[in-house]
């Protein structure tokens, strides 16, 4: 980055220069300079419709075209020298064009405004980068199926409040994240159609004195419809909170996940085996495996949450139309396309590395009487209400507690004194590998109901 000085784009009315913190305070190129594909794309998309209505010719289009080209090659290649007292990227572009091509680089802003321009260049950005992040998010959910298809005869203890709670498939727990992401993509398509608005052909606020094709411009870039207010194009930020809210959610389910990782690969758990990859040493502790790839994407759901309360703080009371302010819009969306990037990999990498413990889930079952709510709902089969048979279930559990009896080995004859009705099937009701089977409950998590949503899960993949 270049701070070498010049007479700015917009210098006509000013006699003085900017000084050095106004034009540190102004620049965006260190960061804005990431759409550089998207302005060159939507220079491109204006110059032809300027041609297309006669304001330029088509030798001036096509040095345009070229200029703007040759432009995109140089930032590729990392040549291209930016200057922060041009500020951004837009005028960054247009400026190093006017220089090589002369006065015509000036004429492709003829009908925009940097206004109507960052919108769109912003807009395009979110939608290009979103496309990546959905195809990270469709391999993680194809992750989580091969890892629910794999482990589906794995049972392990279901909890609430973080109490053992009831037999559950570990797929059926997996696969609840699954439908989450499933919903996350859901979220994601709805801002991008958001962002599939164009302000282009706005100006700076009030339209433009020409009668320039807007439709053409949306049809050239891939828009789905034009902004019908030019006050609201300029001045629409809503498609970056939808994209931020997106991360933010996803942020936090994956944060979710992340401390399950965590538990489920600690000495008390002991359920999961991350692999070393994603594992890291103490340096004075030569036991431990630390889950820093899980704690970070846990921690990380701080910055995305952070990043749509900034932007939402930034908009908030902010006049018509276009304000200053507003180019505080993009670092928050940039840093959480990053942050959202990396926690997907890093995901990825988990899952298909990590083992898992089936034994250890096993023993869990155990534990805390996971089965008595399957000797209530028997009882209420034989014919009385669940009020009762809960009460019966209770003082079952109160009698192994109190005369230390393990809950599972109970015989018939010994449950019986609790209830007439109990006979020898008790057993298999007892047995928490039986209960998950018992789950025949649409969305249960017995055998079919899982591999049914396997099959409804496979469909997302497509
Ligand atoms: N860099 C500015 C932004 O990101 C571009 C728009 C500037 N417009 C203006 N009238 N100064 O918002």
């Amino acid at each position: 980055m270049s701070d070498k000085k010049e007479k700015k784009l917009w210098g006509g009315r000013f006699s003085a220069a900017s000084s050095d913190i106004t034009e540190r305070i102004s620049a965006s190129v260190h960061f804005d300079s990431r759409m550089y594909k998207q302005d060159i794309r939507g220079s491109i998309a204006h110059a032809k419709m300027l041609a297309s209505i006669g304001i330029l010719s088509e030798d001036e289009l096509q040095a345009i075209i070229n200029g703007l080209v040759e432009i995109e090659k140089e930032i590729d290649e990392g040549k291209f020298e930016f200057l922060r007292s041009r500020e951004d990227i837009h005028m960054n572009i247009e400026a190093t064009l006017t220089e090589r091509i002369g006065i015509l680089g000036k004429k492709l802003h003829t009908g925009r405004s940097r206004n109507d321009q960052v919108a769109t260049d912003f807009r395009m950005y979110i939608i290009d980068e979103s496309a990546e992040i959905d195809q990270l998010l469709k391999r993680l959910l194809g992750e989580l199926i091969s890892l629910a298809e794999k482990n589906i005869d794995v049972i392990m203890p279901g909890y609430t409040h973080m109490q053992v709670a009831q037999p559950v498939r570990f797929s059926h727990h997996i696969l609840a994240y699954a439908w989450q992401i499933t919903r996350d993509r859901q979220r994601l398509s709805q801002a991008v159609a958001a962002c599939k608005r164009l302000p282009l052909g706005s100006g700076a606020l009030a339209g433009v004195n020409y009668s320039s094709n807007r439709k053409f411009i949306k049809d050239e870039l891939n828009f789905d419809d034009i902004i019908m207010n030019s006050m609201d194009a300029v001045s629409d930020r809503d498609f970056a909170l939808d994209f931020l809210y997106f991360a933010t959610v996803l942020g936090i389910h994956l944060s979710r996940f992340c401390e399950e990782l965590v538990l489920w690969s600690s000495s008390e758990f002991n359920f999961i085996r991350l692999s070393d990859s994603v594992t890291t040493g103490s340096s004075i502790m030569p036991q431990k495996r630390n889950p820093d790839v899980a704690e970070l994407i846990r921690g990380k759901s701080g910055r995305l949450t952070g990043n749509l309360i900034a932007l939402l703080t930034v908009l908030k009371g902010l006049p018509m139309t276009y304000n200053r302010d507003m180019q505080e819009d993009k670092e928050p969306v940039f840093d959480s396309i990053d942050t959202i990037k990396l926690c997907l990999e890093g995901m990825i990498e988990m899952l298909s590395t990590m083992e898992i413990n089936r034994e250890k889930m096993k023993e869990g079952l155990y534990r805390n009487f996971s089965t008595a709510t399957d000797i209530a709902d028997y009882l209420v089969k034989k014919g009385i209400s669940f009020r009762e048979s809960h009460e019966i279930s209770g003082s079952i559990v109160k009698y192994c507690e109190e005369n230390n009896k393990d809950f599972f080995k109970l015989s018939a004859a010994e449950l019986r004194n609790f209830s007439p009705l109990i006979d020898e099937e008790i057993g298999d009701v007892l047995d928490p590998l039986k209960s998950v089977e018992r789950k025949l409950s649409e969305g249960g998590t017995s055998l079919s109901s899982v591999q049914k949503q396997i099959v409804l899960l496979k469909s997302y993949l497509g």
